[in-house]
């Protein structure tokens, strides 16, 4: 199966790989497996006082896509609000990647991955 240019720049210069220290405060992490694959995403953000993510880094052993959509969700997120991350959709994942239908759960595991890192910053807020 062919990828995708962007899929294929994205493997091969993985933006942010690597992982905060995840006693840090303001770091929180969300880590999703893919029960079709057995693949594994991690995705960490480093949020501020204001609710703006400052930063963000990943470690995926997974597919190429995978890896791509993971790679591309931690550009996306730097510098948007919580609510604007929560906003971003495996679909806008997948559209700009030019994912085939076989691999549009490799997007909808990035997707997961920042829901999940989320969900650990508003359990950490409620606090
Ligand atoms: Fe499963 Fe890509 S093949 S995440």
């Amino acid at each position: 199966m062919a990828y995708s240019e962007k899929v294929i720049d994205h493997y091969e210069n993985p933006r942010n790989v690597g992982s905060f220290d995840k006693n840090d405060p303001s770091v929180v992490t969300g880590m999703v497996g893919a029960p079709a694959c057995g693949d594994v995403m991690k995705l960490q953000l480093r949020i501020d006082d204001n609710g703006i993510i400052e930063d963000a880094k990943f470690k995926t052993y997974g597919c190429g896509s995978a890896i791509a959509s993971s790679s591309l969700v931690t550009e996306w997120v730097k510098g948007k609000t919580v609510a604007e991350a929560l906003a971003i959709k495996n679909t806008d994942i997948a559209e700009e990647l030019a994912l085939p239908p076989v691999k549009i759960h490799c997007s909808i595991l990035a997707e997961d991955a920042i829901k999940a890192a989320l969900e650990e910053y508003k359990t950490k807020q409620s606090k």
